[in-house]
């Protein structure tokens, strides 16, 4: 899990052959980090594209000047975009826009300010996380489908919806296995901050059967800690992973985020049954 890769340039695009490189090693290595990058949202938006539609955040509010398909995240700035929820922007494990009918296919993170101790990113491999579930598990979630809610259990780390952003948002369901696009390989499609229930079973057994995948999949094992240097760009493939900001700094912190909507069936409506 996991790929540096060097040598991009802002002063020039990315070429074909070398988009390519970058988009198959993600899909392979789930992670992928493009260090020592100058500050340019015109560029990061263009490489971000490449990827697939970039898709404006929910919170427009955090939108930045320059382009909003580019969102800004940051904490103790002191500035306008500043989050003041009780933990920082995406201190929970999630994957981003699971509570979207057409969730995200990959986020890509630039860090432009951080703190002098802390602040990492972890993420979890849900492709890796699904293949070490024992066969019985696997037989039990393979045809189970779960409710996805923005904010459901984020710790106060995403702001109240507004009333024109929350009737846009109403709850979603997806598998809880999914089969990833490209890779086609099973993926455990849960997360404890947008997943509510497994929608076959009863509460408490639902509760019960996502707090057992939620720890197996949190294992340290399945997972990437990403130190953060100004000016890197990270990129994860959210199909096939969730992440977690590190609540543990108190200095200024600062990321640019983009978004790359979902490029699959995912995001079309379902045909009802009966
Ligand atoms: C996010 O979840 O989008 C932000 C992650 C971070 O700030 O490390």
């Amino acid at each position: 899990m996991g790929a540096l890769i060097w040598g991009l340039d802002t002063a020039q695009p990315v070429s074909d052959a070398d988009f390519h490189r970058i988009e198959q090693t993600l899909l392979e290595r789930v992670a992928v980090v493009m260090p020592d990058l100058a500050e340019d949202v015109t560029w990061l938006r263009n490489f971000g594209r490449r990827f697939g539609p970039l898709v404006p955040h929910i919170l427009d509010q955090y939108h930045h000047p320059d382009s909003f398909e580019v969102s800004i995240i940051a904490r103790h700035m002191g500035t306008a975009q500043s989050r003041t929820t009780a933990i920082p922007a995406g201190a929970f494990w999630h994957s981003d826009l699971s509570y979207e009918a057409a969730p995200s296919d990959a986020i890509f993170l630039y860090a432009t300010h951080l703190p002098t101790e802390g602040g990492d990113t972890l993420v979890a491999n849900m492709c890796m996380a699904y293949d070490k579930l024992s066969d019985a598990l696997k037989q039990k979630i393979q045809s189970l489908t779960a409710t996805h809610r923005w904010g459901w259990n984020t710790g106060g780390g995403t702001p109240a919806l507004s009333t024109d952003q929350q009737s846009t948002h109403p709850d979603v369901v997806h598998p809880v296995v999914r089969i990833h696009p490209k890779t086609r390989r099973p993926v455990l499609y849960v997360n404890p901050g947008y997943t509510m229930k497994i929608n076959e079973l009863a509460p408490s057994e639902s509760d019960d059967l996502l707090q057992t995948l939620f720890a197996h999949a949190l294992q340290p094992e399945f997972q990437y800690r990403h130190k953060w240097a100004l000016g890197s760009l990270l990129g994860l493939d959210n199909r096939a992973s969730m992440h977690c900001a590190v609540n543990d700094y108190t200095e200024p912190r600062q990321m640019l985020r983009m978004i790359v909507g979902c490029t699959d069936s995912l995001g079309k409506p379902q045909q009802a049954s009966g």
